[in-house]
C-alpha cells in the first residue's frame, strides 16, 4: 500500500474560518492548506489561482483580475503578497502577439505589461496555464500519486482508466505559453473534465469556488493513490536485494562517508550535507530495481531541478565490505559522475546555453545505509532530499503498475539550462562570507559562545552549539531558530571533559551537516582561590575543562578535518589571564596558558593540512556571561572592594581604552579567525580586552 492510501488525505476546509475571508483570502487559505501536505505537492512546487472581480484603480470599473502564485515561494507558507495579479483581458490579448513555440519565452516579459495594481511580485512560467483555463479557480499540483501515473510509459491510457473520463491528458511539454494555450483549449472543449494530467509532470484541476476546487484536487489525488495501491505489483521495486544495516551502523557509516564526499565535492564551493535513512529511502536503495531505476532520472521538472538529472549510486555491500573499502573507491565514482554529467551537457547544450554548472551529484544513494544530499546550504540540501523522496514515491507508484519513464534527456537539459531559470539564478543575492561552512561551537549556551554563533550564522554558516547546560542550550536554540530558521542550527549535549562525549558530538554534527570547517573551542569555567587554599579538585577541574577539554575538542577537529581534506579554522577562546599572570587564580590562569600554548603547537601540526589554529583572548566580558553571574563575580567584587554592580565600571576604568568589552566584541575576533579574512594567519593571538599592557604579546 502506498502511504497516501494508508492515510487518506484529510479535507481540512473549515467553513467557519472561510466565512470571514474575501476571495483573495480564500485563495490564500486554500493554497496554504494544499501546501501543508507533501503528498499533495512538493516543497515550492505547484501553484493556485483565482479570477477575481476587482475595481480598476484607473477607471473605477469592475474588471477581472487573475491572482496566481508568483515565481518562487511555497504554497504552504506563502502570504497574500506571494501572488502576482494580472488584468485577465490583457493576458488574453497576448494571444494575438504570440509568434509560436520557438518564441514562447518572450511572452514571460510581456506578462509584466499585464500587471494589475503595480504588484511587484514576479509572474511564474505557469501564469498562462492558469489564465487560459476558462474556469474561475485553478490548482496545479505535483502530487506524487498523480505524477506516478503521469510518468508511466502508458500514462494517457492509465489516466483514462483511473479517472474514468473526468480528467484529460496532455503529453509532456515544457510549461509555458504554448502549453497554456493547449490546456485552455482542452478545458474549453471538454466541459465534463474537472482537470488534466500533464504527462511526466503533474495535475491541473478547476472548479467554481475555492472550496470546490480544493475538494476536487484532494479527491483526484486520493483516487490516484487508491488506484495505485489497489493495482500495484508486490513486492515494491522487485523486492530487496540486500537488507539495511542496523540503525547504529547506518549512522556510523554515514558519519564516516559524509566528510569524505563533502571534501571531494567542495573544492569550488563549500557544500552542506543532509542524511536520511527513512524507511521509503531504505526500501528503494536496498531494492533489486535500484540499478535500473536510479539512472533513468526523475520525471517532474521540479524534481530534477533540485536533485540533478540523476543520483549517484555508491555500490556497497555492508555485509561483506568495510566502509573504508567504499571510501577508497570514492574518487573514481565521483569522477565518473562528473564525466557523465559533462558528457550530458556537451550532448544537449544549445548555442546560447549558460556555462556548465557544478558537475557533482546532489543525491548519493548507498545500499544498506540510506541517502546523502549535498548543496550550497542546509535548506537546499534538505529540500533536495525531500524531493528525491518524492521521486522515489513516483518511481514506486509507476513501476508498481507499469513501466516508469524519466524525462527525455534533451527535455531535462532544456529545463535545467533554461535561460529563464538562469535569469532566476542570476537574481540570487551574492553568497555570504561563510556560506556553505559549518561551525561547531563549544560552550554555545554561554555568553561568548552565543554571540559567536549569531555572528557566524549572520555570515551564512550552519552552527552546531554544544554545551553541558541542556536547559540554557535549548533556550538558545529556540531563539536562534526563530531568527534564522530550523535548518542552520542544532544543539548537542556535550561534556568537553569526557572523551566519548566529545567524539559523539562530532559524529552528531557530521550527521547533521556532513562535516565541519570551523571549531570554536570556548566552553569554560572560572575560579579564584589563593594557591594555598586551592584544592586538588579545583585545580583538576580547571585542567579538565580548559586544558584537557580544549585538547579533546581540537583532537577530534583534527581527525575530522584531515579526513575531510579541505582545511579548517580552529579558534581557541582562551583569556587575557593566559598571558598575564594574576594573583589568586593560579589554577584558571595556568589552564588558560596551557590552551594558548596548545593552540600554537597545533598551528604547527595543522599548517600542512590547511588547518589554522588561532586564539582570541577576552577579558572582563561581564554581560551575558554565566561565569560572571556566580561566585566569580562576588569574589572579583570583593577583591576590588566594590559592589557587584560597580564591577563593570572598575574593569572599564582598568582598561587602556576605557571601554567595556562585550560578547559581540569577542565574537568579532572569533569571526575574523574563522573566516578567510585571516586566511594567512595561524598560531596567532588576538587580545580583545580594551587594552591591557600586561597581556601584550612578545
Ligand atoms: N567572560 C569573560 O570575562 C571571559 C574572560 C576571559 C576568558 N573567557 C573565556 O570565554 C569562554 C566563554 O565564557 P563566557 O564568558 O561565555 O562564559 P559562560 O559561562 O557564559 O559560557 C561558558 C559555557 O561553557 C559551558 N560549559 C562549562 N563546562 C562545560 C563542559 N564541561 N562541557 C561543555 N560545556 C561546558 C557552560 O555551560 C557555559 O554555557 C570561557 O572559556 C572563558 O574562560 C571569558
Ligand atoms: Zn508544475
Amino acid at each position: 500500500m502506498t502511504k497516501a492510501a494508508a492515510e487518506p488525505l484529510s479535507d481540512l476546509w473549515d467553513d467557519a474560518h472561510a466565512a470571514d475571508l474575501d476571495e483573495p483570502g480564500l485563495l490564500l487559505y486554500r493554497s496554504n492548506l494544499l501546501g501543508s501536505d507533501l503528498r499533495i505537492t512538493n516543497f515550492g512546487g505547484g501553484n493556485t489561482s483565482a479570477k477575481i472581480t476587482m475595481t480598476d484603480p484607473l477607471t473605477q470599473k469592475p474588471i477581472t483580475v487573475l491572482w496566481v502564485k508568483g515565481s518562487g515561494g511555497d504554497l504552504g507558507s506563502m502570504k497574500r503578497d506571494g501572488f502576482s495579479t494580472l488584468y485577465l483581458d490583457k493576458l488574453e490579448s497576448l494571444k494575438q502577439l504570440y509568434r509560436g513555440i520557438a518564441h514562447e519565452d518572450e511572452m514571460v516579459a510581456l506578462f509584466n505589461h499585464c500587471t494589475f495594481n503595480l504588484n511587484p511580485r514576479a509572474t511564474s512560467i505557469d501564469t498562462a496555464l492558469h489564465g487560459f483555463v476558462p474556469h474561475t479557480h485553478v490548482d496545479h499540483l505535483h502530487a506524487d500519486a498523480v505524477i506516478a501515473i503521469a510518468a508511466c510509459s502508458n500514462a494517457e491510457e492509465l489516466t483514462g482508466k483511473v479517472f474514468g473520463g473526468t480528467i484529460g491528458f496532455l503529453p509532456w511539454q515544457r510549461p509555458g505559453f504554448d502549453l497554456g494555450l493547449k490546456l485552455g483549449a482542452m478545458a474549453a472543449q471538454h466541459p465534463e473534465y474537472v482537470g488534466v494530467v500533464l504527462g511526466g509532470h503533474g495535475l491541473f484541476t478547476w472548479g467554481p469556488t475555492s472550496k470546490a476546487v480544493y475538494q476536487t484536487t484532494l479527491r483526484i489525488i486520493q483516487q490516484a493513490a487508491d488506484w495505485l495501491a489497489g493495482h500495484e505489483k508486490q513486492p515494491a521495486f522487485g523486492g530487496p536485494r540486500c537488507n539495511a544495516a542496523a540503525p547504529e551502523a547506518r549512522r556510523a557509516s554515514a558519519a564516516a562517508l559524509m566528510p569524505l564526499i563533502r571534501g571531494k565535492i567542495s573544492r569550488d564551493e563549500r557544500k552542506v550535507g543532509h542524511f536520511t535513512d527513512a524507511p521509503e529511502v531504505l526500501e528503494f536503495v536496498n531494492s533489486r530495481m535500484l540499478d535500473r531505476l536510479a539512472p533513468l532520472g526523475t520525471s517532474c521538472p521540479d524534481h530534477f531541478l533540485r536533485t540533478k538529472i540523476r543520483p549517484l549510486v555508491l555500490p556497497y555491500d555492508h555485509q561483506s565490505d568495510s566502509v573504508e573499502t567504499l571510501a577508497n573507491s570514492l574518487d573514481g565514482l565521483l569522477e565518473a559522475y562528473r564525466d557523465d554529467y559533462s558528457a550530458y551537457y556537451q550532448r544537449c547544450k544549445r548555442p546560447n546555453s549558460p556555462a556548465m554548472r557544478d558537475p557533482n551529484a546532489v543525491i548519493y544513494l548507498v545500499p544498506g545505509i540510506g541517502m546523502f544530499s549535498f548543496a550550497k546550504d542546509k535548506a537546499t540540501a534538505r529540500i533536495a532530499s525531500e524531493f528525491y523522496v518524492n521521486a522515489i514515491n513516483v518511481m514506486r507508484g509507476a513501476s508498481g503498475v507499469s513501466t516508469y519513464v524519466g524525462l527525455p534527456e534533451q527535455e531535462a537539459f532544456d529545463i535545467e539550462y533554461w535561460l529563464l531559470e538562469e535569469a532566476k539564478l542570476q537574481r540570487m543575492p551574492k553568497a555570504k562570507s561563510l556560506a556553505g561552512k559549518i561551525a561547531y561551537v563549544t560552550g554555545g549556551a554561554g555568553g561568548i559562545g552565543g554571540a559567536a554563533a549569531l555572528r557566524l550564522l549572520g555570515e551564512g554558516a550552519c552552527v552546531v552549539l554544544a554545551d553541558i547546560d541542556q536547559e540554557a542550550l535549548e533556550a538558545r536554540i529556540r531563539a536562534i531558530v526563530q531568527k534564522f530558521g530550523r535548518d542552520s542550527v542544532v544543539g548537542i549535549a556535550l561534556d568537553v571533559t569526557d572523551e566519548a562525549s566529545v567524539v559523539a558530538s562530532f559524529h552528531e554534527s557530521i550527521l547533521a551537516y556532513g562535516g565541519i570547517d570551523v571549531v570554536v573551542s570556548n566552553a569554560g569555567i572560572a575560579s579564584a582561590s589563593p594557591v594555598e587554599d586551592t584544592s586538588l579538585a579545583l585545580w583538576q577541574k580547571n585542567m579538565d575543562v580548559l586544558a584537557t577539554g580544549y585538547f579533546l575538542v581540537a583532537r577530534e577537529a583534527f581527525r575530522l578535518m584531515q579526513r575531510q581534506q579541505c582545511g579548517g579554522a580552529i579558534v581557541f577562546v582562551a583569556s587575557k589571564n593566559g598571558l598575564a599572570a594574576s594573583a589568586g587564580a593560579s589554577a584558571y590562569c595556568a589552564a588558560k596558558a596551557s590552551e594558548i600554548h596548545l593552540a600554537r603547537c597545533l598551528a604547527l601540526e595543522g599548517a600542512p593540512h590547511g588547518i589554522r589554529v588561532n586564539t582570541v583572548n577576552p577579558d572582563a566580558v561581564l554581560r551575558g556571561s554565566k561565569i560572571w553571574a556566580g561566585e566569580w563575580r562576588q569574589q572579583r567584587a570583593a577583591s576590588n572592594k566594590v559592589s557587584e554592580d560597580e564591577l563593570e565600571e572598575v574593569y572599564r576604568q582598568r582598561s587602556m581604552l576605557k571601554l567595556s568589552v562585550l560578547p559581540e566584541d569577542i565574537a568579532e575576533g572569533i569571526y575574523f579567525f574563522a573566516s578567510d579574512l585571516s586566511a594567512k594567519s595561524t598560531g596567532n593571538i588576538l587580545n580583545v580586552d580594551a587594552g591591557n599592557a600586561q597581556a601584550f604579546t612578545r
